[in-house]
């Protein structure tokens, strides 16, 4: 399963590609207002650190516009995935780049028909947003249980990222339901490694070895 960092937060991504476990990026509009710094700019400096697929999401709305702004973020660097809304414009621009060997992340997705409709636009990812659906008390992840299969019916290529990530659960569910890649915020990446286990179990070695007047 890839691992990629929901974030537009260039320090907070360098920090952890230093694990050399960060697959990916992904970034939407929210995101990058949030950085504060110049989109462009941002995306091509998470492109330079993360070395992997960073999407990076279109702002207009009609189909024109999109195929225009998709082609000017996919002219950015070879990493670049675009990122387009789940509409009518959104998948036919989606149809159009991956015509155009441009890779696609299509968003915003929240039942798994619309998935289908991903897939059928030839879109390289489409993006189920697990938290959302829970926020409104319905079940996220059988939006991936149900891709999965759908997906694999008809042996679709696209990449079933699991986005809007809430907690380290979401990651371990999304896993065993198949999902191909999930795209994590900053703070969850960071609770996947902890546990208070291994670090009472490190100290007690550590405690051990030096009591023993080891070196
Ligand atoms: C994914 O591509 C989105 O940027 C993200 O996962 C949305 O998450 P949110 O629901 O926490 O805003």
């Amino acid at each position: 399963m890839d691992l990629f960092i929901d974030s537009a937060d260039v320090n907070a991504i360098e920090t952890r590609a230093a694990s050399g476990l960060i697959d990916g990026v992904t970034t939407n509009p929210s995101l990058i207002a949030k950085s504060g710094q110049p989109f462009h700019d941002t995306v091509v400096k998470i492109c330079n650190i993360v070395g992997g697929p960073v999407s990076a999401e279109v702002i207009a709305t009609e189909h024109d516009a999109m195929l225009a702004q998709g082609r000017e973020l996919a002219a950015l660097h070879e990493h670049i995935v675009v990122k387009l809304p789940m509409t009518i414009a959104g998948l036919a621009t989606c149809k159009a780049l991956t015509k155009d060997g441009i890779k696609t992340n299509v968003t915003l997705c929240f039942s798994a028909v619309q998935g289908l409709l991903a897939a059928k636009a030839g879109a390289t990812y489409v993006s189920p947003f697990i938290g959302r659906v829970d926020d409104i008390g319905l079940a996220g992840m059988e939006l991936i249980h149900d891709m999965r299969q759908v997906f694999d019916n008809y042996a679709f290529d696209t990449k079933i990222l699991a986005a809007s990530i809430r907690h380290t659960e979401h990651v371990l569910q999304a896993a065993m339901a198949g999902a191909d890649a999930a795209t994590i915020p900053v703070a969850v990446f960071d609770k996947l490694l902890n546990h208070p286990l291994t670090d009472q179990g490190l100290e007690a070695f550590l405690a051990d070895w030096k009591s023993a007047g080891l070196t």
